[in-house]
C-alpha cells in the first residue's frame, strides 16, 4: 500500500467533493468455493482499497464528510484464527497504516449507521455487486438503498485520474504483461496446448504479483470474444489470440492482447487483416489526447478498419456512410477500450453512465457506437485500453446476411470466405498526458508482424 498520507489526502479530497453527510464504504469479505475456509483468492473492493489501502477481508469504514473524521470497522483476529493464518496485524495497526485514528468493532457498524440515519444525516453508499454486499446493506438499512449519485460522481472524478504513484504500479503490471506475452509468443508452435501457454503466463503473473487481472484468453478461436477454454492444441497455420494482464500486489492491473501465428509465420491473408488492426491501434494513439471524446476515437478506429477491409473487397460504398451505419460492428462487435486501474475494467461496478459516459456524452443504441463502453472526453491522467479487432463470427455474418443488415456496405460473398479465419485483436494500455498520450509499460510488447515473427521460437 502507499503511505498513509495518500489515503488521508484522498479521503480529504472526497469529503471536499460532497455536500455533507457520511460515506459508508464496505470492504469485501472472503468468497467461499465450497465452505468458508476454502475460499477464492481474496479480492478487496477497489474503492475501499483506493481510500484505505487495506487488503484484508471483513473491513468497513465511514467517512464523516462534515468533520473529516474516518472510522475503520473491523475485528482483531483471535488465537483460533491465528492458528490457521499466522500472526495478523491488529485493527489499530491497520488503521494507522491508512491514517485513521478511530476504530470500532465490525458488529457496531449497523448501529452506528442507523444512528446517523436517525439523526437525519445523509448516508452515501455505492451499489453492491456481490450478494454479500446486498445482504450487508439490507441488514443495516432494512432495504438496499439507492446508490448516492453524488458519491459515485465524486469517486469517479478521483479514481479516473491516476497519480504518479498509481501509474508506477500500472506500469509494473504492464511490464509483467510484457514478460507474459513474449513468453506466449515463444511457446506458440504446433503441438503446444493452449493450457500450457495459459499456465506459463499465469505463473509469471503470480511470480510478480497477485496473478492475472482477469481470466486469460488463450485461444485459436479468437472470434469467440471471451473464450476461457484452453482445450485446443496449436496447429500450424492458425492464429492464437492471447488476451491477458497482470495484477500487482497493490491491486493495479494491466490488460494486453496479441495475436500470434502458430509456428511463427503469418500467411499473406492473415498479415493483410493483422495490418489493418494494427493501423487502427496506431491511429487511436495518434489522435487520443485530452478533450477528445473516446467514442470519436472508437469511430476513427472503425473507419480505419472499414477502409482496410474495403481495400480487400469485403466492404463497399462510401466508408464514412458505412461507419455511420455501424457496418464495423460486423467485424468488431465491441468497444475500442475501457478505463483501467485498480480494476481491469476500472470502476465499471459504479455504473457505465458515470464511468464511460457523462451528462455530455450519452450512451447510444446506434449500431455504430452501441458496443462502446467508454465514450466520454479524455482527460489528463486517465488510463484507457486501446483494443481494436477484426473477427469473423459465423453466426453474426449469417444473421446480418439473412436480415440484409448493412447490405449496401458489406460484400457478404467475400466476407463468407473468411469464416474459419478466427479473430485478431491488438490491445495496448494508454495514459492520457497534457500533450496527448503515451503507451504504458517500459517497452511495447512486440506488435508488428516482423517483430512477432521474430519472437516465436521456430523448430
Ligand atoms: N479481456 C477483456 C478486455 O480486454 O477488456
Ligand atoms: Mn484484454
Ligand atoms: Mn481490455
Amino acid at each position: 500500500m502507499f503511505s498513509s498520507s495518500t489515503y488521508i489526502e484522498r479521503r480529504k479530497a472526497l469529503s471536499g467533493k460532497l455536500s455533507g453527510g457520511v460515506v459508508l464504504l464496505l470492504g469485501n469479505g472472503e468468497s467461499p468455493i465450497n465452505y468458508h475456509a476454502n475460499a477464492y483468492r481474496f479480492r478487496q473492493d477497489s474503492t475501499f482499497l483506493y481510500y484505505f489501502g487495506l487488503d484484508l477481508p471483513d473491513l468497513a469504514a465511514i467517512v464523516d464528510v462534515d468533520s473529516g473524521q474516518a472510522t475503520l470497522f473491523g475485528d482483531d483476529f483471535t488465537v483460533d484464527d491465528i492458528i490457521w493464518m499466522g500472526p495478523q496485524p491488529s485493527v489499530k495497526e491497520l488503521a494507522e497504516k491508512a491514517g485513521v485514528h478511530l476504530t470500532c468493532p465490525r458488529r457496531s457498524l449497523a448501529e452506528t449507521v442507523q444512528g446517523y440515519v436517525g439523526k437525519g444525516r445523509k448516508v452515501h453508499t455505492l451499489r453492491p455487486y456481490r450478494a454479500e454486499g446486498y445482504g450487508e446493506l439490507r441488514e443495516i438499512f432494512g432495504t438496499v438503498p439507492d446508490a448516492s449519485v453524488e458519491l459515485i460522481r465524486a469517486v469517479v472524478s478521483m479514481r479516473d485520474k491516476k497519480s504518479a504513484e498509481e501509474i508506477a504500479q500500472i506500469e509494473y503490471a504492464c511490464d509483467t504483461a510484457y514478460k507474459m506475452h513474449t513468453t506466449a509468443m515463444q511457446m506458440c508452435r504446433e503441438g503446444v496446448s493452449e493450457r500450457e501457454i495459459a499456465g506459463a503466463m499465469e505463473g509469471i503473473a503470480l511470480r510478480r504479483g497477485w496473478g492475472t487481472s482477469f481470466h486469460s484468453i488463450v485461444s485459436q478461436r479468437g472470434e469467440v470474444l471471451h473464450n476461457h477454454n484452453y482445450d485446443g492444441t496449436l496447429e500450424n497455420g492458425r492464429l492464437l489470440l492471447v488476451d491477458a494482464g497482470a495484477e500487482a500486489t497493490s491491486g493495479y492491473t494491466s490488460d494486453n492482447t496479441r495475436t500470434i501465428p502458430v509456428g511463427g509465420r503469418f500467411s499473406g491473408r492473415q498479415k493483410e487483416i493483422y495490418d489493418i488492426v494494427l493501423a487502427a491501434n496506431n491511429h487511436a494513439f495518434e489522435i487520443s489526447r485530452p478533450g477528445v471524446r473516446y467514442v470519436d476515437v472508437h469511430l476513427a478506429a472503425a473507419r480505419v478498419i472499414l477502409d482496410g477491409l474495403q481495400g480487400l473487397g469485403l466492404v463497399k460504398g462510401p466508408v464514412d456512410e458505412a461507419v455511420a451505419a455501424g457496418a464495423h460492428y460486423l467485424f468488431m462487435p465491441h468497444g475500442l477500450g475501457h478505463q483501467m486501474g485498480l480494476d481491469v475494467h476500472d470502476m465499471e461496478n459504479l455504473g457505465e453512465q458515470y464511468v464511460g459516459y457523462d451528462d455530455e456524452t450519452r450512451r447510444s443504441d446506434d449500431l455504430a457506437t452501441r458496443a462502446c463502453r467508454m465514450g466520454r472526453r479524455l482527460e489528463t491522467g486517465m488510463v484507457v485500453t486501446v483494443e481494436p479487432g477484426i473477427y469473423f463470427v459465423p453466426e453474426l455474418i449469417a444473421k446480418w446476411r439473412a436480415e440484409g443488415t448493412c447490405s449496401e456496405f458489406v460484400y457478404f460473398p467475400k466476407v463468407e470466405k473468411y469464416i474459419g479465419f478466427g479473430g485478431i485483436r491488438l490491445e495496448d494500455d494508454m495514459l492520457i498526458t497534457p500533450s496527448g498520450n503515451r503507451l504504458l509499460g517500459e517497452r511495447r510488447i512486440p506488435i508488428t508482424t516482423d517483430e512477432v515473427e521474430s519472437v516465436v521460437i521456430k523448430v
